[in-house]
């Protein structure tokens, strides 16, 4: 059997970002993408094969395949940007229902926390995600990650946490699997049992943390459904204390931490994640200059969530202050039907790029090699270099700046996902 192959020519900027797959990039090096005029990339059997100038990319494909034709799907990228595939390394994929009536409310002057601490927000998802089934859940999600890979997405994180009992957090998290094995864009999975405490622990909410600590990280880790571990880290929903706790349970059953850090108010989340040598620290609206200085030693990943801060109509994170501080930043949609209902990694990029201020560049480095980064994926993903995952896109734009300033339409032409076009 001939393994499959792809060949796409003619970039006029082959955008690589090769050269940090061992480590996100960080300060100066955010900037620097490795580009190639007139280049070009191959893959073969879904891994890449070549990159370089069309000359360079010709001549290593002659010496490996022979003198052309060479029975492989050719692409014309006709001047324009050909980039890695977008990675989103923070969403709540898997729930069922919507709540846009919850905008309304708060454009009449409700705050997100006091609609969640009423029983609305998360715990409204969590009760409509406990009545749906799998295969429901599985068809609403589907729908979701469709429309990711349509915005340039092959790559998802996907987190637990509309379920909060054990026998829901794994159905979530088994939905979660199930996708991964039945979409074309690859779903990592974080157990987040610690996203609110659900109705019945209102008043006890020391049990709810010792539920999940005891019984919930156990089954996850036993049944292999989850890489990480996160939890909702804020004044009101868990405090430091328990989300140390929770963490640090994770850690010994080797879920790696995130925490959603600082968001609506500065509560030492980002000081918390650099304590535990977490993979990223997300949100960091409020995070403290100590918090985002304790980030950068410990080199915790950044995951900023602009859609968020848009969406709650909140200031927006300090990214150039967590940049010139040396904290690798990555971007994300935060998926979820509450605080950022969007699939659209364009239209972050756009509220990076305009409303924290970060340069075109950055925004491409921070959606996917430091993005890829941020989910453990570094070695596979992230950049268009020899021997990784051949994810990438074929743009509708002369250039990379083009791409922050031709905005509010749907800027992915092709997206190649394991070297086979899955979306044009
Ligand atoms: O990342 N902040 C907590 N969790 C989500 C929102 C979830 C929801 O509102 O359903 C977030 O913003
Ligand atoms: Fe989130």
């Amino acid at each position: 059997m001939t393994l499959e192959r792809l060949v796409i020519r003619n970039a006029g900027q082959l955008v690589t970002l090769a050269g940090s797959s061992d480590a996100p990039k960080t300060g100066a090096g955010m900037s620097e993408l490795g580009i190639i005029e007139g280049g070009g990339v191959a893959a073969e059997g879904g891994i890449i094969v070549a990159v370089g100038t069309d000359e360079e990319v010709e001549r290593i494909l002659r010496d490996r395949w022979g003198d052309p034709p060479w029975n492989a799907t050719v692409l014309d990228a006709k001047r324009r940007v050909v980039m890695p595939g977008l990675v989103d390394p923070h969403t709540h994929l898997v729930f069922a229902g919507s709540r846009e009536y919850e905008l309304e409310m708060r454009l009449n002057g409700a705050t997100y926390m006091e609609i969640l601490q009423a029983g609305g927000g998360i715990l409204s998802t969590t009760q409509a995600t406990r009545a749906a089934t799998e295969e429901e859940l599985h068809q609403e999600s589907t729908t979701r990650l469709d429309q990711f890979l349509l915005h340039g997405v092959t790559t998802v994180e996907a987190k637990s946490g509309y379920g909060l009992t054990t026998v829901e957090e794994l159905k979530q998290l088994r939905v979660a699997r199930w996708l991964n094995e039945t979409h074309p864009v690859d779903v990592v999975s974080t157990f987040m049992g610690a996203h609110a405490i659900p109705s019945e622990y209102k008043t006890d909410p020391d049990g709810y943390v010792d539920l999940v600590v005891k019984e919930m990280i156990p089954r996850v880790a036993e049944e292999g459904l989850a890489e990480f571990c996160d939890v909702f880290c804020e004044a009101g929903v868990f405090s430091v204390e328990q989300s140390e706790r929770i963490l640090r349970t994770g850690a010994e059953y080797g879920l790696a931490s995130k925490i959603h850090a600082d968001e609506i108010e500065p509560l030492g989340g980002a000081e918390l994640a650099a304590r535990l040598g977490a993979v990223s620290a997300d949100h960091l609206l409020k995070a403290s200059d100590a918090g985002i200085r304790a980030m950068a030693e410990a080199g915790v990943v950044a995951v900023l969530l602009p859609g968020t801060a848009f969406f709650l109509m909140a200031p927006f994170a300090r990214a150039r202050d967590i940049i010139e501080a040396g904290v690798p930043v990555a971007l994300s949609t935060d998926r979820n039907p509450g605080s950022s209902p969007t699939e659209s990694m364009p239209i972050i990029m756009n509220l990076a790029c305009l409303n924290m201020n970060m340069t075109p560049a950055e925004v491409i480095t921070a959606s996917t090699i430091n993005a890829a980064h941020a989910i453990g994926r570094g070695r596979a993903i992230g950049s268009l270099e020899v021997g990784k995952q051949a994810d990438l896109l074929i743009m509708d734009a002369p250039n990379v700046p083009y791409l922050q300033y031709h905005f509010g339409v749907n800027p992915v032409d092709v997206v190649v996902k394991k070297g086979k076009v899955a979306a044009a």
